[in-house]
């Protein structure tokens, strides 16, 4: 098959579902079910039901779109996210959405009815900023998690998710877990410095780090801070402070890929003369090594109770996500990388910084997923850029595997 997908038509639907939510800097924000995530979900669909496909919503909200085959089965699927951080750029999660409709619309255009069926899905909440855990709707989706407990998620802002998904109008009614594809394949930014940095094109992923995200609270004294004496002090905004130091310096005791982020931090009252005597903070670690992430998790939590038994205050721990590291499927991997090499492409094999609706849908079927390069490594920042040649680069060889698995017995 000699087909290309069509760039101008992919790049001016980033463009148009970019200008969703936007912030006004080139960049997005459409936290997880908020009204400008509808508002990106409504158009993705208004694409994908114009194009003449099967748009289905299921009880997490997963939306998902068929062309139906030339056999009966399971389909091929593709997908990844519309929503975004409150920093996001116009690329992460939406590319392999948009790229997967061009997939399709690329097919029918041309006539060509796979053999199997073909589906794009878009996914509930894979950032996990305003609802953790993420990859929420494809964790629902694999069974990781009962729709019942999702619905009872609350949010950062108070909200309860359930009563999100009706009010923005994307409580469906196909049950989940949801069907078992013939086999799953997202093209996502790599959203890190590696491709952009050896001037590759195509990342053949190889799998996804394991992720564990918790918050921590502690509780101590407010007080005046011209009158208390340090040695008088139970500073909740000192104890959370040296936890994000304690995070740093864990990176550097552990070494190789140990990643360690306090990206969120509260303190009360949050006022310049008063000690602070409530604080919460998130501690997000991440690992290649499923071993080497459980012994950050147990160092992390050690110094924890260290800082807070120091500084006379009452901490507690949440787990707010966990999931192991995941492996792709060699014959998926091994695909991308021969369909891109056919396309003239250099690639590279890599393990995901990130997590990617991917590594959910490989509880349930074969996986795997396409990296393009992102300039200078930058994401979850308004400033991601990807390259148009290799968003379409991405995009050809998304539409090549893909077909492949919906054409061969590649995966039996
Ligand atoms: C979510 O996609 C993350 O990797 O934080
Ligand atoms: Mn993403
Ligand atoms: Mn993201």
């Amino acid at each position: 098959m000699d087909l290309r997908i069509d760039a101008a038509r992919l790049l001016s639907r980033l463009e148009e579902l970019g200008r969703v939510g936007a912030t006004g800097d080139g960049g997005c924000a459409r936290l997880a079910l908020t009204d400008e995530d509808r508002q990106g979900r409504d158009l993705v669909v208004t694409w994908m039901r114009d194009l003449g496909l099967d748009v289905q919503v299921d009880a997490i909200g997963n939306v998902v779109a068929l062309l139906e085959g030339r056999e009966p089965g399971p389909p091929v699927l593709c997908g990844s996210h519309v929503d975004t951080v409150a920093t996001g750029g116009i690329y992460d999660g939406n590319l392999g959405v948009l790229s997967g409709l061009e997939v399709l619309e690329t097919l029918t255009s041309a006539g060509v009815v796979p053999r199997r069926s073909m589906a794009v899905a878009f996914f509930t909440d894979e950032e996990g900023s305003r609802f953790a855990p993420d990859m929420l709707g494809s964790l629902v989706y694999a069974g990781g998690m009962t729709v019942e407990d999702a619905y009872d998620l609350v949010a950062i802002d108070g909200a309860r998710l359930g009563d999100e998904l009706a009010r923005i109008g994307y409580l469906g009614s196909l049950p989940c877990p949801g069907l078992v594809p013939h086999a799953y394949v997202e093209l996502h930014i790599e959203q890190g410095p590696v491709l952009d940095a050896h001037h590759e094109v195509i990342g053949a992923v190889t799998g996804v780090q394991g992720i564990s995200w918790q918050e921590v609270r502690f509780e101590g004294q407010f007080n005046h801070a011209g009158t208390t004496p340090m040695d008088y002090r139970h500073d909740a905004g000192f104890a959370a402070a040296s936890v994000a130091v304690a995070a740093r310096a864990l990176t550097r005791d552990l070494g190789g890929h140990q990643v360690a982020t306090v990206g969120k931090l509260d303190l009360r009252p949050d006022l310049v003369n008063v000690v602070a005597g409530r604080s919460a903070l998130t501690v997000d670690l991440r690992n290649t090594d499923g071993a080497v992430l459980v012994e950050a998790e147990r160092a992390m939590a050690a110094e924890i109770e260290r800082i807070a038994s120091d500084e006379g205050v009452r901490v507690e721990r949440r787990q707010l996500a966990r999931f192991d590291p995941v492996q792709f499927d060699d014959r998926i991997v091994d695909l991308v990388e021969k369909t891109a090499r056919e396309h003239g492409h250099s690639v590279r094999r890599l393990p995901s910084g990130a997590g990617h609706d991917a590594q959910m849908l490989a509880r349930l079927c074969p996986s795997g997923m396409v990296f393009v390069p992102s300039v200078g490594g930058v994401s979850h920042n308004p400033a991601e850029f990807t390259d148009p040649v290799h968003v379409e680069a991405g995009a050809n060889v998304l539409l090549h595997v893909l077909h492949r698995l919906a054409e061969e017995d590649i995966v039996p």
